[in-house]
């Protein structure tokens, strides 16, 4: 029987949640302990379903304190690390880039400080840090990021990712610490905070309130269902090659303007509105300084040597997410009830 304890970082998140659940569902002899700030993007209920699970423990608290991830790793000897807390949105970084240099690159330190002197032996153990595609930078009309691309990030966000990749890598190379990283594209699905393009949309729509559109909505994203990013940090955990680096994505790359009016139309199906309603919401307003034209993964890598591959089209999947939200009127309601900010209002509009 494997046994294995594993500590998942912001598993309280978005797509914490979901590797969470899938761990707990696919390896029952694991213990999967959940460490969460709870920040306004943590909320225990997108883990409601499976709280009470004997193999599921929560621990609250911040990656950036040294003396509690340090006494943490006294107490739990744990075999591997999924490292996924984060500030994870791009407008909040431009506002606001020392709180993501803290948690984003001090906070990475922090944990591999910890793996690195209270693991007597790397034998078994596995740090595996969860990036994205931003750290690459920004593509033209052509071409893919590949593993082997030059990092070029132009985001606080996107630029303290870089650094903790690099941090990562560095404590493989001086310290032999095994690490493995993967770099995703944009994902979506169900439990994501509506201050990210599509959930923002969704919640709009449903409040009839303007759908903000930055720049010319010509800019390009490559979107991957959040349970699909799920199974292949399951994949990359359990088969990626220690110090090896996997793209993940989705071969699925829609404009922006393109994805909101096939949002816009589902919905105005889904509402039983006149076609054509919704879109009459879409706005454009002042685009994103620094804002990536077109972002875009080459993912063969992973799929020839991990044999992953997306278990959905975007249309189902994105109509899932649709359903989700409209199911989960009171999980939106409570979240976007606290210290919730539209940084489209905030920010952008003059
Ligand atoms: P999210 O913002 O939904 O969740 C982040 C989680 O981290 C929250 O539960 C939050 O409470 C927790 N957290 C934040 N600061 C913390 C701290 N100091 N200590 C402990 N916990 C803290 O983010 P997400 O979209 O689920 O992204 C998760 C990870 O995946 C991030 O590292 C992000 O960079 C990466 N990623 C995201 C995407 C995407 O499209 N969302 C794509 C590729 C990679
Ligand atoms: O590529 C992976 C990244 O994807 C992750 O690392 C980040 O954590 C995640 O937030 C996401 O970053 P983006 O900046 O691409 O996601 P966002 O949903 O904020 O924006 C998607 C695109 O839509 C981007 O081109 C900006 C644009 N946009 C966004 C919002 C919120 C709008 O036009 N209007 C909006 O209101």
């Amino acid at each position: 029987m494997d046994v294995k304890k594993i500590l998942i970082t912001g598993g309280a998140g978005f797509i914490g949640s979901h590797v969470i659940r899938l761990f707990l569902n696919n390896y029952p002899t694991y213990q999967i302990y959940n460490l969460d700030k709870l920040t306004y993007a943590g909320n225990l209920e997108n883990l409601k379903d499976i709280e009470s699970n004997p193999n599921y423990h929560f621990v609250k608290g911040d990656i950036v304190d040294a003396t509690f991830i340090n006494s943490l790793f006294e107490k739990e000897d744990f075999d591997g690390v999924i490292h996924l807390a984060a500030e994870s949105h791009v407008d909040r970084s431009i506002t606001n880039p020392l709180e993501f240099v803290m948690t984003n690159v001090i906070g990475t330190v922090n944990l591999l400080n910890a793996a690195k002197h209270y693991w007597k032996s790397f034998e078994g153990k596995r740090f595996y840090h969860v990036s994205t595609d931003e750290v690459y930078g920004s593509l033209g009309a052509t071409g893919f990021f590949t593993e082997e691309t030059s990092y070029d990030p132009h985001s606080p966000y996107s630029s303290s990712k870089a650094s903790s990749d690099h941090f990562v890598r560095a404590y493989n190379d001086t310290y032999g610490l095994p690490v493995v990283i993967s770099n995703c594209s944009n994902n979506y699905g169900s439990h994501q905070f509506p201050e990210k393009l599509i959930p923002l949309c969704i919640n709009n729509i449903k409040n009839n309130k303007p759908l903000p559109i930055y720049g010319n909505g010509k800019y390009t994203r490559d979107w991957l269902w959040v349970y699909d990013h799920a199974r292949a940090i399951d994949l990359v955990y359990h088969k990626g090659k220690e110090g090896e680096t996997y793209n993940i994505g989705g071969f699925n790359e829609w404009q922006n303007i393109e994805l909101v009016k096939t949002l816009c139309r589902l919905m105005d199906k889904k509402l039983n509105l006149e076609p054509g309603t919704n879109e009459q919401l879409i706005t454009f307003v002042k685009d994103r300084p620094g804002h990536d034209l077109r972002y875009a993964i080459d993912a063969n890598k992973i799929k020839k040597e991990l044999g992953f591959e997306p278990s959905v089209h975007f249309e189902q999947g994105l109509e899932k997410t649709v359903d989700w939200y409209l199911a989960n009127e009171e999980w939106l309601n409570n979240v976007t009830s606290g210290n919730y900010q539209n940084y489209y209002n905030e920010q952008y509009t003059s």
